[in-house]
């Protein structure tokens, strides 16, 4: 109700990368489009490259007229003129001054942008919405220099923005709930999908996926696996759509770690955010990944594909005739049936309440749950699956005091049930399961700061980065209280306080337990 006519002009200053998908949204959304760089002939150029994308795009009827409004005449076979003819290149600020909506997407750089809102304060109409697609700077700093910060809001889009639906919607400190809901409308008008959220380092999604790429960096540097290995775990056991070390290798080693790194100072150094020495390394060593030729993964081969070793598969293992389940498997109590199906008996002790399956050896076989395998005589610990019945991949992990033949039997059960088995280091909480504990627990602790709804968190991160559930799908799938479990384990063993489980997430699953106590 609230979003921009159509009939009014937007603006897009910086026309690189960014700017040029922003100004393509806007234009096929129906808005006559003003783009501004400061750099000679860069608009230009921008809106040549626009217009070629949509002739592609119309040729190869992905876009119709009927898809831009307003544009009912067509060119011969390319852009329809009238979509042509809303787009224009702007010489100086100043030609920007009827616009309703700039949107900046210029230089990541604080007084680039201070400076630029203030010269367009001057300029522009009193109710013309202000929005910065800064992807790492506070909202708030930005506006700090404005003498009406309410109109700025953050537009966070993603890369290419024409193609991702997902929109940040930042609302700074001052900014006034109006431009706010103004800006996500908009948005929304223009065939995104905004979710809101408050000013905070990383907003949502670069704030909630660190340790997605942190843990995995972390095993790693434990000497738990090897690239391909986690790569391959996080893939088809966690139902990941890429490893961290494959998807950092196409972000670019030093554009993730950046951002890191500025979530990482912007909270003042926390501890839960500390970027990782291996990748350092690796950005030092000028190994960025896919643009360089070398990153986690050698690209270095003629069609630019990776040359990488392959990830971990256990050599067949032994068979067991049978297992016994004591007490509840909790989130892997799926694996109960699947291992009745694969003709493997399983019987029942009613008597124990651990969360174990005992093989014929004598020895256990348990889901990673923050401790190690060398705390206990016997054990093999298995990770943690999206989904049991499709994952082609399971990560075990033992000690050097494992008996080989607990090893061989665990090894064997997973391959009776179609699963390739990577054996990897004794690692607490092995690799999908403190990864997904991580989420949740960030997840838990931005909704009780008021940065989003769950909602819109498991929105973010579904679009935002492709997670095949949100966190609190998850952390609902898991159990109220399995995440802060596995974390407070985590966190005696590694008391950095890297682990240590947020109070949202405590209360979470305090809440719970009392609840189980009383009913
Ligand atoms: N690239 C991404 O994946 C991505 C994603 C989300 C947000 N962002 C953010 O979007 C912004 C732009 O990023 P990009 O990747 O498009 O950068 P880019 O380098 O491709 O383009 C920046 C453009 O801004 C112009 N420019 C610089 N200073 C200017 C000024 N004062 N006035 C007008 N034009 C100016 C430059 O000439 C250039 O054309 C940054 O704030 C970045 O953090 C980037």
């Amino acid at each position: 109700m609230t979003a921009l006519d159509l009939s009014s002009p937007v603006a897009v200053v910086g026309t690189g990368t960014m700017g040029q998908g922003i100004a393509q949204v806007a234009l096929v959304a129906g808005h006559p489009v003003r783009l501004y760089d400061a750099a000679p002939g860069r608009a230009r150029a921008a809106a040549a490259a626009i217009v070629a994308r949509l002739d592609r795009l119309v040729e190869k009827d992905r876009l119709t007229a009927a898809d831009l409004p307003h544009s009912r005449l067509r060119s011969s076979g390319g852009t329809p003129i009238a979509a042509r003819a809303r787009l224009l290149v702007a010489e100086n600020l100043t030609d920007l001054a009827d616009c309703a909506l700039v949107v900046e997407a210029v230089l990541e750089r604080l007084d680039v942008k201070q400076e630029l809102f203030r010269a367009l304060e001057d300029i522009v109409g009193d109710d013309c919405l202000l929005a910065t697609n800064t992807s790492s700077l506070s909202v708030t700093a930005v506006g700090g220099a404005l003498a009406n910060p309410g109109r700025l809001v953050g537009l966070h889009f993603f890369n290419p923005a024409p193609l991702l639906p997902l929109v940040e919607v930042v609302s700074g400190f001052a900014t006034d709930v109006t431009y706010a809901t103004r800006a996500y409308e908009t948005a929304r008008a223009w065939g995104k999908t905004p979710v809101a959220c408050a000013d905070t380092p990383g907003f949502i999604v670069n704030r909630i996926a660190r340790p997605f790429y942190a843990e995995a960096f972390a095993v790693y540097e434990a000497q738990g696996a090897d690239p391909a290995t986690i790569d391959a775990v996080l893939r088809e056991c966690g139902g990941f759509r890429m490893g961290a070390f494959e998807l950092t290798d196409l972000i670019g080693q030093d554009v993730n770690e950046s951002v890191t790194r500025s979530v990482w100072e912007s909270f003042f150094n926390d501890v839960r955010f500390t970027p990782s020495l291996a990748q350092r390394r690796l950005v030092e060593s000028g190994r960025l990944g896919r643009k360089t030729g070398q990153g986690w993964y050698d690209y270095s081969d003629e069609t630019g594909a990776a040359e990488r070793s392959e990830p971990h598969t256990a050599e067949p293992g032994q068979r067991p005739a049978y297992v016994v389940a004591e007490g509840d498997l909790g989130p892997a109590s799926e694996l109960l049936q699947l291992i009745r199906e694969a003709g493997i008996q399983v019987r029942e002790d009613e008597e124990d309440h651990g969360t174990r399956l005992v093989l014929p050896s004598g020895g256990q076989l348990a889901l990673a749950d923050g401790q190690t395998s060398v705390e206990f005589r016997d054990v093999v610990y298995f990770d943690l699956a999206l989904d049991y019945r499709r994952a082609t991949r399971i990560a075990l992990s033992a000690s050097q005091d494992t008996a080989p033949q607990t090893l061989a039997e665990a090894t064997g059960l997973f391959q009776a049930l179609g699963k390739d088995v990577s054996i990897i280091g004794d690692v607490p909480g092995m690799i999908v399961a403190r990864t997904v504990a991580r989420i949740v627990d960030l997840a838990h602790d931005a909704v009780a700061k008021g940065v989003a709804t769950e909602e819109d968190i498991d929105t973010a991160m579904r679009l935002g980065v492709n997670y095949p559930l949100g966190p609190f799908e998850w952390s609902r799938r898991l159990g109220r209280n399995w995440a802060y479990a596995l974390l407070d384990d985590l966190h005696m063993r590694d008391p950095s306080g890297r682990y240590a489980p947020s109070l949202a997430l405590y209360r979470h699953a305090y809440a719970t337990d009392k609840r189980e106590a009383t009913s």
